[in-house]
């Protein structure tokens, strides 16, 4: 694999990043977020799908940082069947501008039970699309999904945003019952960095 020294994660979530250094810590020497960059301020996610707004954050960062710089962003959110796929790329702010994860996900199982009480299609899925840049540079584009199914009740302490409503398919525990080891082999974000590992391989 290509040795990388320093890369720049385009997001504020220090969940993401967290689980970001988990799976590259062996291999890229110093892995930092925009909280060592507060200059670079909030970055509008106009993006009509989880693709452009990868590419805007990522763009913004590495743009701000310069040609040295190696910046992946992480664009991800839940996808619900049974409500068209909301609530998609506005997954952060589900429940208003400044929504808490918590009124985030109440609003998700409120509208679950109004559309579909009997639960009959309550199938979910998380999405992560990943950009690389160098500077002004597009390197590559890196994708990852995972199907499950929403509960009906909030279970488990670990993770954030959606983890505590969503159980992984071949699993009776939500994302955020299962220790975070479980979650990071399988995950949306896991399968991203997985073909961003291979990219490095291969590049
Ligand atoms: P973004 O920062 O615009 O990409 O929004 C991501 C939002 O999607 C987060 O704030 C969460 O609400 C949700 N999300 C993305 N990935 C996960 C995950 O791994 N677990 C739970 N929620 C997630």
């Amino acid at each position: 694999m290509n040795e990388i020294n320093r890369l720049v994660i385009a997001t504020g979530n220090t969940h993401k990043t967290e689980e970001i250094r988990k799976l590259l810590g062996p291999y890229i020497k110093i892995i930092e977020d925009l909280k060592s960059y507060p200059e670079i301020g909030e970055i509008d996610e106009t993006g009509l799908n989880f693709e452009e707004n990868a590419s805007l954050k990522a763009f913004a960062v590495g743009e701000f940082l310069g040609e040295n710089s190696l910046v992946l962003s992480d664009d991800s959110g839940l996808e619900v069947s049974a409500l068209s796929g909301e609530p998609g790329v506005f997954s952060a702010r589900y429940a208003g501008e400044n929504a808490s994860d918590d009124e985030n996900r109440k609003k998700l199982l409120r509208k679950l039970n109004e559309i579909d009480s009997d639960m009959s299609d309550w199938s979910a899925s998380f999405k992560c699309v990943m950009t690389l840049v160098k500077g002004s540079d597009k390197l590559a584009t890196f994708e990852g999904s995972v199907q499950g199914t929403i509960c009906d009740e909030e279970r488990g302490e670990n993770g954030f945003g959606y983890d505590s409503i969503f159980i992984p398919e071949g699993y009776e525990n939500t994302f955020a019952e299962l220790p975070s080891e479980t979650k990071n082999s399988i995950s949306h974000r896991y399968q991203a960095l997985e073909a961003f590992k291979k990219w490095l391989s291969e590049a």
